[in-house]
């Protein structure tokens, strides 16, 4: 099953008064599950989430830890890019060569990879041992 359908219905259902841009995300883990998540905006403006943050949060509630398949769906003409901190949050969870499609309205998309939007990610590798 494609990523797109799941993304578009929670895109549906995204919480955006404030910046009126909807973002729907879908997440494939291994076994094949599908988790999805919608931004959701607040008065407090930086307390607002974007998608991709609902989609892991789902996925990490229903015990999965692995993704190998990323889909963003916005209701715009053209493809959006992820924002920074949510290439962060999908680089916890997936390799540099997670395919990750960009969909727009009408159709249009783009296919990248976590890699390609963030080369050199800081990982749990770059932690020191945990002190005694
Ligand atoms: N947004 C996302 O949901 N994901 C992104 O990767 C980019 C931005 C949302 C956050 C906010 O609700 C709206 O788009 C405008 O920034």
């Amino acid at each position: 099953m494609s990523l797109l359908e799941p993304a578009l219905a929670a895109r549906d259902n995204a919480y955006a008064p404030y910046s009126r841009l909807k973002v729907g995300a879908a997440v494939r883990c291994p076994d094949g599950s599908i988790h999805v998540g919608c931004n959701v905006e607040n008065a407090a403006y930086p307390e607002g989430t974007c998608a991709e943050a609902g989609a892991i949060a789902a996925m990490v509630a229903a015990g999965h830890r692995e993704i190998v398949e990323v889909l963003v769906a916005a209701d715009t003409p053209e493809p959006i890019p992820p924002c920074g901190g949510c290439r962060q949050r999908l680089a916890e969870f997936a390799a540099p060569d997670t395919p990750v499609t960009l969909a727009a309205d009408g159709g249009r998309s783009e296919r990248t990879t976590l890699g390609a939007l963030l080369p050199g990610a800081f990982g749990g590798g770059y932690l020191p041992e945990p002190r005694r």
